[in-house]
């Protein structure tokens, strides 16, 4: 019988920048009792119009460094490394005991909830909306919904660059919005599938008709850590409680933080990391 006793640690949350706090910040108040670190590749991002290869080498420098600072369980807070690195990572590069999660899957499986005629829309990044993992997943969980993508490379650097509501802002949005909508109308649930787009939110709802519900991941994938660690006592005994939060940037800790506030709604003190 395997008798190995991994010690606890911090639950990592990794993103290629500012997004993955949005996700962060609803899993710290739905599960503020756990240890977590935070990883933004600030000096990378974007990752969402970058090669498979790169996302996946990228994204393994940053999971990598996490389990080297104590992280048994990963939840990978970008759409983009979920669509394009998790299922290799998870193949070919898992210490024993330890684990990495991503954002598709939790909000694939109850994406029928937000639905009343089965039409949905996905906002992605270029890289996302390529792979076909959210086509994928969805079929997989509900093979009755009908879904229709939209690549909306501009978004990100928007919100990277805190320019939330400018006249380019306003200009994409609504562009990408039409885009999508025109691919079939009917849909009644859209769904933000790339961590940086809550910070759109407002921009999104004015040109968004009123029928649509937007949706963002945060509370879908914090809620499914929640069971999963319900379902996965082997693992919750892993991640260590205390309700630590530290912040790690590969790029300017002070740029950082005086950003990251916008996204993750308190004050944030980070350090550099090379990863
Ligand atoms: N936040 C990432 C996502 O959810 C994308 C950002 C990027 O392009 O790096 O897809």
């Amino acid at each position: 019988m395997d008798k190995t006793v991994f010690p606890k640690g911090p639950i990592g949350i990794f993103d290629s920048g500012f997004g993955g706090l949005t996700v962060f910040k609803e899993i710290v108040n739905l599960l503020p009792q756990y240890d977590y670190i935070y990883l933004g590749d600030n000096a990378r991002v974007p990752y969402g119009t970058r090669s498979f290869d790169t996302v996946y080498e990228y994204t393994k420098q940053c999971v990598s460094k996490l389990f080297e600072m104590g992280c048994n369980l990963i939840i990978l807070a970008c759409n983009t490394a979920s669509a394009k690195a998790l299922r290799t990572l998870q193949h070919n590069d898992l210490p024993e005991g330890k684990k990495i999660l991503g954002v598709i899957r939790p909000t694939a499986e109850v994406i029928d909830q937000y639905t009343s005629n089965q039409v949905v829309g996905i906002l992605a990044t270029p890289g996302t909306v390529n792979s076909q993992s959210y086509l994928l997943e969805i079929q997989r969980f509900h093979p009755t919904i009908q879904v229709h993508q939209q690549a909306c490379p501009f978004w990100v650097p928007l919100v990277e660059n805190n320019d939330l509501d400018s006249a380019g802002a306003h200009f994409f949005v609504k562009r990408d919005l039409e885009e999508l909508l025109a691919r079939q109308p009917e849909m009644d649930a859209i769904f933000l599938a790339c961590t940086h787009y809550p910070l759109l939110l407002p921009l999104i709802q004015q040109y968004a008709p009123p029928k649509v519900r937007i949706v963002s991941q945060g509370t879908l994938v914090a809620e499914s850590l929640q069971h999963y660690l319900e379902r996965h006592p082997e693992i919750k005994n892993r991640c260590k409680t205390g309700g630590l939060l530290t912040f790690y940037t590969t790029d300017q800790a002070d740029e950082f933080d005086k950003k990251a506030e916008i996204f993750f709604g308190q004050d944030v003190k980070s350090k550099f990391i090379r990863v």
